[in-house]
């Protein structure tokens, strides 16, 4: 929250996803040790963030939050040194209420404190959760923290997690740099996962709620369709489509998945600079839909230098054929106040997964597309 924290979408790696509250400073080590031999730290991560569960359950006699001494018996100051160590940066987990979501301590009525706590332990990234606030104002409460971090005088990129009930897009920007706009993620494409009266959602479900709000995506205020699943048990076309989706929504890319035993095709989704390049691309702009076919989605995303990615996405549960003559293709978006005339502009075609020139739009796009996969390309005008 001060200056120019997130001047494209922040990447980094979070406990949730895999461990919940299950982290200490052995797994953690280890965490970092992989991050960086797996190449993801090369690949541009940088944040290693402890989501909820790294205190004790009460605080101590000055009121101050206590990091967990069977799971970090060096102290928190001690790990944040280790991840800085091998050139990361550090972020932590709290939550606006008066207890996190797991039942810890929960920031409210503490926030100059805990702000002052995190700078002295040397963290670079709060994300910042919604459970238990009651009747609480979501913009001032989010507000208040912001101006906590900022009062430390250290750089704090402030993540919301506030799921997109008070629609943070209207208001979050200048108070942090990225904000939830769902409900939390599940490693599945297609169906929502319910327990009781709480749900975690689909890949598809989260992306279908990204377009009415792409307008107000941008450098330092970026939307945040929740962690990454990529190595959390979808298959291996989903994973690539989820990964690429992200990226071409200009989303945050924060991993879930355990970095110290990830399989080869994990590695090379997660690590694909090319696609990670439209994530990161300068403008900042998240794609928009067109429909191509009842299950068959064009996403398309403005880059810098007149350049264009292309995700063609199969929402079905079999084998689609894409067939495409360019010339016919109207992927204008007015909202966008996108018009792109592929009769009267020609492009180079990139493929990003097969990492290969694929021809131009001069001639036909013709592909079969399996289940769940997606095709994405990069077009430079020729
Ligand atoms: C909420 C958040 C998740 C995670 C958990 C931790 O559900 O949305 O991302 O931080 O809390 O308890």
């Amino acid at each position: 929250v001060t200056g120019n924290l997130a001047p494209t979408p922040p990447m980094g790696w979070n406990t949730w996803n895999t461990f919940q509250t299950r982290i200490d400073e052995p797994l953690l080590k280890g965490m970092v040790d992989a991050y960086v031999s797996s190449g993801m730290r090369d690949a541009g991560y940088r944040y290693f963030v402890l989501d909820d569960g790294w205190m004790t359950m009460e605080r101590d006699s000055n009121g101050n939050l206590v990091a967990d001494p069977k799971k970090f018996p060096n102290g928190m100051k001690a790990f944040a040194d280790y991840v800085h160590s091998k050139g990361l940066k550090f972020g932590i987990y709290n939550c606006a209420g008066n207890k996190t979501c797991a039942g810890y301590p929960g920031t409210r009525g503490h926030e100059y404190q805990d702000a002052r706590l995190y700078a002295s332990w040397g963290v670079d990234f709060l994300k910042y959760d919604w459970c238990n606030t009651d009747s609480l104002n979501a913009r001032e409460a989010y507000i208040t923290m912001s101006s906590a971090l900022k009062e430390t005088g250290r750089p704090i990129l402030f993540s919301l997690c506030e799921w997109g009930n008070h629609q943070p897009w209207l208001w979050a920007k200048g108070v942090g740099e990225q904000y939830r706009t769902t409900g939390d993620i599940t490693a599945n494409f297609t169906a929502d996962k319910h327990m009781g009266t709480w749900s975690a959602l689909s890949v598809l479900t989260i992306l279908d709620k990204q377009p009415a709000i792409r307008k107000y995506n941008g450098p330092n205020h970026w939307n945040d369709p929740d962690m990454l699943e990529v190595g959390n048990g979808m298959s291996y076309a989903e994973d690539k489509a989820h990964f690429s989706l992200w990226c071409m929504l200009a989303a945050p890319l924060a991993a879930g998945n355990d970095l110290r035993k990830m399989s080869a095709q994990t590695q090379a989704i997660l690590t694909n600079k090319e696609v990670i390049d439209i994530d990161q691309d300068e403008l900042g702009i998240a794609a928009y839909p067109v429909k191509l076919a009842d299950s068959v989605q064009l996403w398309v995303k403005p880059l810098k230098n007149n350049q264009l990615a292309l995700c063609f996405l199969n929402r079905s549960s079999s084998v689609q054929k894409i067939n495409i003559k360019w010339s016919d293709l109207d992927i204008t978006n007015a909202e966008a106040g996108s018009s792109i005339k592929f009769a009267e502009n020609k492009y180079a075609l990139r493929d990003l997964w097969l990492k290969k020139n694929v021809g131009t739009t001069k001639a036909a796009f013709k592909q079969d597309l399996p289940s769940h996969d997606v095709v994405m390309l990069k077009l430079t005008k020729l």
